[in-house]
């Protein structure tokens, strides 16, 4: 049965990481993961095993397929209570009628009692299967939230490698998608389907009150109809000002300092201010126009009850019916009509919970099935750039334009040119952070959209323009957040990187904890940990996108100190850099203009071409 099968927390998230291919004990070679199972991560070069844990295929679309065949089990179970429920329930009013046109008419204490036992009996059993239903409809939920959470999380990182990083609100809506599970709201949808068979019921007692409730029930969806039409707008205009409103709030958040410097905080105030009273007013005019319909509806209800008691008693009058039969009508009649009110009140949590819905089916079918890669021989570092051409989706703007060089393993090339002039994107197509609208980027030989995923990340590091450090331990940051970087591997790097020295000189070490924006570290130091965290594990290629933008002649120093050593590893090395100190250890220097190579050589080579260009611009400019 789905709902003991379900487990506590560990177990659910276990599955969760399972759903998102995290684990995939099924295709690594068990013994050599082992010890990194739990961890979910990988090992290191060097020590003889395997240097890192595949990532199996993910399959999002099958994840998907797996979260939603889940619930819908439940569901057919669900269903299958339901159905007793709502049976169950007619024993009361059949009680009540029993009463009296029997009991009460026959004066027997023998059948009042038996009826009762009995009575007292389906409600009971109505009681629990009512309590099943919720309970396995929240259990579906957890189970939603548990084997969709790191599908989605992670389909949404990598769709962000396209996109721009708002995949990841998918992970509210499965938190919406998760709360109309184990709403009322659902309830009553569930319930609605059974109205009918109240209806019959009530028009086996009389077919005049059966029509009245058929009428009442069109009466209630006209009702919910024009509700939905006329507060679907001003609920979409509330959600969509709520949106921005979160959204500066988090660019203020992310922006603090800024906004208390340039004395911004009542602009940065009134901007968010703006848009939240939009959301509240469009919030109050959907919710008035709600009220007024809920209302109706209620009313409706009860004047339906009303009807049908008036009605019933004038056909008692004329002896078509009982006493009894016309109570018992009026109480299934408010059965059947509940879940149909309920189902309007609710109709705007189904609409909000089937578009968030629709975007986590959406983002998860997009999500390209990533193979299972073949795992190759650790790469030795030779890098294959053919015509790059690089037009950002949505402009037409050429920023690469069919750029190629050549790297061989171990040489270290400084990228220089002007500002704008395409230096940061060509260092984020080398590591694979943004792909060419079209041309390769191979290492050693493989298009780097053909590596193993997790095998192509360990063997890169990367310095980006605008280095951000993770929440923790400046040991974590470097250990790429990962459980099993062992301190050995954590020091190496540190070493390799020239940074021990600056790391041992903080108060608390390596134990420093860096926040979300990098203090308590400089500008420079966050620099040169994250020029450690590039040397991490066992790394064939290192991107430097300016590392010393924010150095002084000391870190200048260390950075050459490091760059010599991956060249002494045989590490390629790409140093994008405006500084000339920096390009007297590189083999060669390639000078980008407009998205493309204006120069490439040999360190002398390019330095004396630069050398006559300046003194012809000079004799031109005399
Ligand atoms: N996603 C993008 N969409 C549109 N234009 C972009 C995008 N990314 C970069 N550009 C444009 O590409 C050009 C090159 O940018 P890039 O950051 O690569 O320059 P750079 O050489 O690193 O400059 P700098 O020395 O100032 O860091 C710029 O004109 C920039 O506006
Ligand atoms: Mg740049």
């Amino acid at each position: 049965m789905p709902l003991l099968k379900l487990s506590p927390e560990d177990q659910a998230f276990d599955k969760a990481a399972k759903a998102a291919g995290v684990n995939s004990g099924d295709v690594v070679d068990a013994q050599a993961n082992a010890p990194q199972m739990a961890s979910g991560g990988g090992g290191k070069g060097g020590s003889g095993k395997p240097f890192h844990k595949r990532i199996g295929p993910d399959g999002f679309a099958e994840a998907l397929t797996n979260g939603l065949r889940a619930v819908w089990r439940n569901m057919t179970f669900v269903m299958l209570l339901t159905l007793g429920t709502n049976v169950l329930i007619l024993s009361i009013p059949i009680y009540l009628f029993q009463i009296s046109d029997r009991v009460l008419t026959s004066r027997s204490v023998d059948t009042l009692i038996m009826l009762t036992v009995v009575i007292v009996g389906a409600v009971v059993v109505q009681t629990i299967l009512d309590s099943l239903r919720r309970f396995i409809l929240m259990r579906s939920a957890v189970e939603v939230a548990a084997q969709l959470g790191a599908p989605i999380l992670s389909a949404a990182a990598h769709a962000s490698l396209h996109g721009g990083g708002k995949e990841y609100q998918t992970l509210s809506d499965l938190q919406q998608v998760r709360g109309f599970l184990v709403s009322g709201t659902l309830i009553s949808f569930l319930d609605v389907p059974f109205a009918p068979l109240f209806i019959v019921v009530i028009f086996l007692v009389h077919p005049d009150l059966g029509m009245i409730v058929v009428g009442t029930s069109l009466l209630l969806l006209v009702i919910a109809l024009v509700n939905q039409k006329m507060t679907a707008k001003p609920f979409a205009a509330a959600n969509m000002a709520q949106s921005r409103a979160n959204m500066h709030l988090d660019s203020m958040s992310r922006n603090s300092q800024i906004i208390n410097a340039l004395a911004m905080v009542p602009e940065a105030v009134r901007i968010w201010g703006k848009d939240t009273a939009a959301s509240l007013t469009e919030q109050v005019r959907a919710q008035d126009r709600n009220i007024i319909f809920a209302s109706l509806s209620r009313a409706v209800r009860l004047l339906t009850q009303i009807a049908m008691l008036g009605w019933g008693a004038n056909l008692a009058l004329y002896g078509e019916i009982t006493g009894g039969m016309v109570i018992a009508a009026s109480i299934i009649a408010g059965r059947a009509l509940a879940p149909i009110e309920g189902s309007i009140e609710g109709w705007n949590a189904f609409l909000l919970s089937r578009a968030a819905y629709g975007r986590i089916t959406d983002l998860m079918r997009r999500s390209k099935a990533r193979f299972e890669r073949l795992v190759l021989p650790h790469p030795e570092g030779r890098l294959d750039v053919e015509r790059l051409l690089y037009v950002p989706g949505g402009t037409k703007q050429v920023i690469l334009n069919g750029l190629s060089f050549y790297l061989d393993p171990g040489e270290t090339l400084g990228v220089i040119g002007n500002s704008g002039a395409g230096k940061t994107t060509l260092g984020k197509m080398l590591v694979g952070s943004i792909l060419p609208t079209s041309g390769n980027v191979r290492l050693d030989l493989m298009d780097l959209r053909n590596w193993d995923p997790r095998q192509l990340g360990e063997c890169i590091g990367y310095v980006p323009q605008d280095v951000q450090l993770f929440p923790g331990s400046i040991k974590n940051n470097i250990g790429r957040m990962r459980d099993d970087a062992t301190d050995a591997d954590i020091h190496r790097a540190a070493v390799l990187a020239d940074v021990h020295d600056m790391i041992s000189a903080l108060p608390h070490g390596y134990e420093t904890m860096v926040a979300a924006d990098g203090s308590p570290l400089s500008g420079g130091q966050k620099q040169r940990v994250a020029l450690a965290r590039a040397f991490f594990g066992n790394t064939r290629l290192l991107v430097l996108d300016e590392p010393n933008s924010n150095l002084d002649a000391a870190g200048d120093r260390a950075l050459a100190r490091a760059i010599q050593h991956a060249k002494d590893d045989k590490i390629t090395v790409v140093v994008i850099t405006q500084k000339p100190s920096l390009l007297k250890v590189v083999d060669k220097i390639m000078m980008v203009a407009d998205g493309n190579v204006a120069l490439f050589g040999s360190r002398d080579q390019v330095l004396e071409k630069l050398a006559e260009r300046n003194a012809q611009n000079q004799e031109i400019t005399k």
